[in-house]
């Protein structure tokens, strides 16, 4: 069969406008700055890039609340400049998705506004009301310590809206079918300016009908399905990305029984696994995660990441596991947010341990899915916990040691980059680790490089090998080809015997990015020798090296 599902031979990366490069020196990144950048990412060797909200919002939650879905934010360009954005990326074989946040939107958005002037509008149904203060206004509350409730009084109405986030942001009523017109609409309309897709924001909350019922919400399957259905219908190669932190039981309702609804989830209970990994050194969990995710639907896929634009969310770990976490990587107060997150980078958490730094990326990379790379997190960039919220982990890309780090010629950038301490833009930026030979930027290439050349493991079949729980060893097949990923998870050296099944012509693996090689023993199993830390990719020898991906 041909396979041309891109997405599975992908690797997204994702970034902020506001935070990238400001090109017209307003202290702002913007799209001719993103536009400028395209050669590097295409250099770096990833072939999607997911761009945060670029619509116009007050932007009190990062561009998350919009205020005009079929816009640009005037600080970031005009239509004209995006047009010409997602041309760019189009010539340089780069896709693009957006952000699709249509649970809530800004209260300065027309509707919104249409709705409080005059609630006989058609308007007034795009929201969610009650005439009294419900009892549970407390519960549900996604940013506790921040958000207080879950239903504002709005005065001109004199009645109580509902809002899953902050209350600026009132929930869309997805249960009125003028609503899902709009947001159809607002899918059409971004497919058409050269978009290949969508990171559609919070699905659990989009799917819970009418939103109110917050204790037993009865997720709306059917919108998924009409989203893929617009979607591919306007678009073949679309796809849609799921940010849902559920359980993976829960996904194939989300991916459909025929993978008729979503195509890709951003998998949150083996980011959460493997985070408890990197503390512990224990990887069961995190087999266990992995093994849950394995049966899914052929179109359907996972999306890998490390970190993203919110916090690091743990609060799906046993509490345990989440006290671990906390102790390894946010002690302090001041990292910790939520009472379940911790609003740093990785390369800070890692203690700027290169070691460990390589190991949780490589992981990250051989992971069964597609690997979502958080902008900066090539360079290993800090963060600046003087900062409110999850605002820490947003500080511009570090270019140079020029003025801002090359991010901007403004004298007062709205974002500042971070300019002291071991992360400093003085130590950490693109233009000197390119420089030097043996950085971590190169080491991201060259791994990117060799993840691409292995469509094994964004389309093959995988199983967790049998080892000491400090190790993780996942097999993948895939038409003639095996692999295996090798990583150990504490600071020992070791060698262990791997048995990696039965691969009857295989007797040697051979590394992928290093030139090892292991011979099977006499008793079938390949004896692996493991530095601190360490990780080998490894592709079983007599079977052709590099596979086509057709
Ligand atoms: C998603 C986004 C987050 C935002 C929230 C509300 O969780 O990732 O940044 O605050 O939605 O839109
Ligand atoms: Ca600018």
């Amino acid at each position: 069969m041909i396979t041309d599902l891109w997405y599975k031979h992908g690797l997204i990366y994702n970034f902020s406008l506001s935070g990238f490069l400001d090109a017209n020196g307003d202290g702002i990144g913007d799209l001719e700055g993103a536009h400028r950048r395209l050669d590097y990412l295409q250099g770096l060797g990833v072939t999607a890039i997911w761009l945060a909200p670029f619509q116009p919002s007050p932007m009190r939650d990062h561009g998350y609340d919009i205020s005009d879905y079929y816009g640009i934010d005037p600080c970031y360009g005009s239509l004209g400049d995006f047009v010409e954005f997602s041309r760019a990326c189009k010539q340089r074989g780069l896709r693009l998705i957006m952000d699709l946040v249509v649970n809530h939107c800004s209260d300065q958005n027309a509707w919104f506004q249409k709705a409080i002037a005059d609630p006989g509008s058609k308007y007034f149904d795009y929201f969610i009301w009650a005439d009294e203060r419900p009892e549970d206004d407390e519960e549900g509350v996604i940013f506790p310590g921040v958000q207080e409730t879950t239903w504002t009084y709005n005065e001109t109405v004199g009645k109580y809206y509902f809002h899953r986030f902050y209350e600026f942001q009132p929930d869309l009523n997805m249960a009125n079918p003028e609503v899902q017109r709009e947001m159809l609409k607002i899918v059409g309309f971004w497919l058409e300016l050269g978009v290949s897709g969508f990171r559609i924001d919070a699905v659990p909350f989009l799917i819970a009908e009418e939103g109110i019922n917050l204790k037993d919400p009865q997720p709306a399957y059917g919108l998924l399905r009409d989203i893929r259905a617009l979607a591919q219908w306007r678009k073949g190669d679309a796809v849609l990305l799921a940010e849902a932190n559920i359980p993976a039981e829960k996904a194939l309702q989300y991916f459909g029984d025929d993978g008729e609804r979503l195509h890709m989830i951003l998998n949150f209970p083996v980011n959460q696994a493997l985070f408890y990994a990197l503390a512990s050194a224990d990887t069961v969990p995190l087999r266990k995660a992995l093994e849950a995710s394995q049966c899914i639907p052929g179109s359907a896929q996972w999306a890998n990441f490390l970190r993203n634009h919110d916090e690091l969310d743990i609060g799906r770990l046993p509490e345990d596991q989440r006290e671990a976490v906390f102790a390894a990587f946010g002690p302090d107060d001041n990292m910790q947010i939520y009472g379940r997150g911790i609003r740093r980078r990785l390369s800070p958490m890692l203690g700027g341990d290169r070691r460990r730094v390589e190991l949780a990326n490589s992981v990250m990379m051989t992971l069964p899915g597609t690997p979502v790379i958080r902008y900066g997190d090539e360079i290993g960039m800090g963060d600046d916990l003087s900062l409110p919220e999850r605002e820490p982990v947003r500080t511009p890309m570090q270019w140079s040691d020029g003025p801002n780090g090359g991010f901007s010629p403004s004298k007062d950038p709205v974002r500042p980059p971070i300019d002291s301490g071991p992360y400093s833009f003085e130590i950490v930026n693109v233009a000197r680790q390119r420089a030097a030979e043996d950085s971590l930027l190169n080491w991201m290439e060259r791994i990117i490089r060799s993840r691409k050349e292995m469509p094994e493991i964004g389309e093959g079949e995988f199983c967790v090998l049998e080892t000491p729980a400090h190790i993780l060893a996942l097999r993948f097949d895939w038409k003639d080809h095996l692999s295996v990923f090798v990583h150990n998870f504490e600071d020992r050296c070791c060698e262990i015997a791997l048995d990696i099944g039965v691969a009857p012509e295989c007797t040697r693996l051979r590394g992928v990015l290093s030139d090892t090689s292991f011979d099977v023993g006499e008793d079938g199993r390949y004896p692996i020798v493991l530095e601190p830390y360490g990780y080998h990719w490894l592709r079983a020898g007599g079977l052709e090296q590099i596979p086509q991906s057709r």
